[in-house]
């Protein structure tokens, strides 16, 4: 296998970034950890505060900046590309930036990735796949065909093209992974169980869009974590895998539950107008990554995993309350 002793983590202020800086501080603090991170309203150094500054350093900054690129990489023996626009609502309003990050911002690390020989792993969704119909007996596999449907997911789509031309043209020594719908601490008020959440938690009623019938396929941030190390240090250059853990879920059956473990009756919410061009389910076969790498979930009982995400945003009322105003009127003026 691959044994790497300097990253460079771009996006690890985000949410999936800075859980991946945690777990690799946790599991190996033999490693050190370069993030770089442009801080957008998503990034925030806090999610990555108390770790030992011996092993974990913060470069504020744009993948977009050659010249930041070209100081950066050549101290590194991998980047681990989790930076990007994120969210589809945002997608839908105002697609440049998800252009200039996810689709420019990739090739620029790719050709510096290129240039210095360094190992390179990119994050990647299933949403690349487009979706699935509600009773469809099929789920996505490695040869799913490409069908995204969002400003965001079409710029993934883009991204991970980008990769495999890389590494067939100029021999980059690259994997791909394509996660399902991340839940855990650290998670933007923005994304669905966050805002969910602390809504009821500042005393106002969830939203649901159009029906709430959508399935997502959840995994706890932490198994996505476990999942790209195996991936980076035992992943065959040039595949792709799946990340998933068997966690499909109606939207309404998600809200329901969070409603429940919070003490409020299971239909105080409100529907709200659908998302334009809404996918209505994904789902991972990650029959590949388990079979070639052996790896597993830990996280298992999603309702406990929920629990705890509750119990997370209630003791963490500073690090959300700030971002929760400025969202809110965000959605507002979409009518969300
Ligand atoms: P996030 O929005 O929480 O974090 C993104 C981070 O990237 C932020 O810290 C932001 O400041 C940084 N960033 C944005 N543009 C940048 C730029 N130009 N230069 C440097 N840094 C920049 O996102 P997330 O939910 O943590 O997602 C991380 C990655 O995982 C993304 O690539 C996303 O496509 C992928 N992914 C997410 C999920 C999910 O459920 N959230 C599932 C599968 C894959
Ligand atoms: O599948 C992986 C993807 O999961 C990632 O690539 C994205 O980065 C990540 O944001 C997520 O995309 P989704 O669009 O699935 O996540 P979101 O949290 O925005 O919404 C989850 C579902 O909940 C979706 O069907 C829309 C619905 N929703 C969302 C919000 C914010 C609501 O019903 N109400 C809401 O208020």
């Amino acid at each position: 296998g691959f044994r790497p002793k300097h990253i460079l983590v771009t996006g690890g202020c985000g949410f999936i970034g800075a859980n991946f800086v945690r777990y690799v501080a946790r599991n190996h603090p033999d490693v050190h950890v370069t993030v770089l991170d442009k801080l957008t309203y998503a990034g925030n150094p806090e999610n990555i505060a108390g770790l030992p500054q011996s092993q974990v350093e913060l470069v504020v900054g744009d993948i977009c900046d050659t010249a930041l690129l070209n100081r950066l990489v050549p101290e590194c023996d991998a980047i681990v590309h989790f930076a990007a626009e994120s969210h589809n609502d945002n997608s839908i309003a105002d697609p440049e930036p998800f252009i200039a990050t996810n689709v420019e911002g990739t090739m620029r690390l790719l050709e510096a990735a290129r240039a210095y020989d360094v190992r390179f792993h990119h994050i990647s969704t299933d949403e690349v796949y487009g979706d699935l119909a509600l009773d469809d007996p099929e789920r996505f596999t490695e040869r799913s065909p490409y069908r995204p449907s969002s400003p965001y997911s079409a710029s993934k789509a883009a991204s991970d093209h980008l990769v495999r031309a890389w590494v067939r043209t100029y021999g980059l020594r690259a994997t791909i992974s394509n996660c399902s719908n991340n839940y855990g601490p650290y998670q933007h008020v923005e994304k669905f169980i966050p805002r969910q959440i602390t809504s009821i938690l500042e005393g106002m009623r969830p939203k649901l869009y159009g029906t709430g019938a959508n399935v997502r396929d959840w995994i706890h941030v932490d198994d996505h974590s476990s999942a790209v190390w195996e991936i980076l240090t035992r992943g065959s250059i040039g595949e792709t895998y799946l990340i998933g853990a068997d966690g499909e879920r109606s939207n309404i059956d998600v809200l329901r539950m969070i409603l429940r473990l919070m003490g409020q009756p299971e239909d105080a919410f409100d529907w709200v107008c659908d998302r334009p061009g809404h996918d209505r389910r994904y789902a991972i076969d990650p029959t590949k990554l388990r079979t070639e790498l052996g790896w597993r979930p830990a996280h298992t009982d999603f309702e406990r995993g929920m629990q705890g995400v509750i119990d997370w945003y209630t003791n963490h009322r500073d690090w959300w309350e700030p971002a929760k105003v400025v969202t809110e009127a965000r959605y507002r003026a979409q009518d969300q």
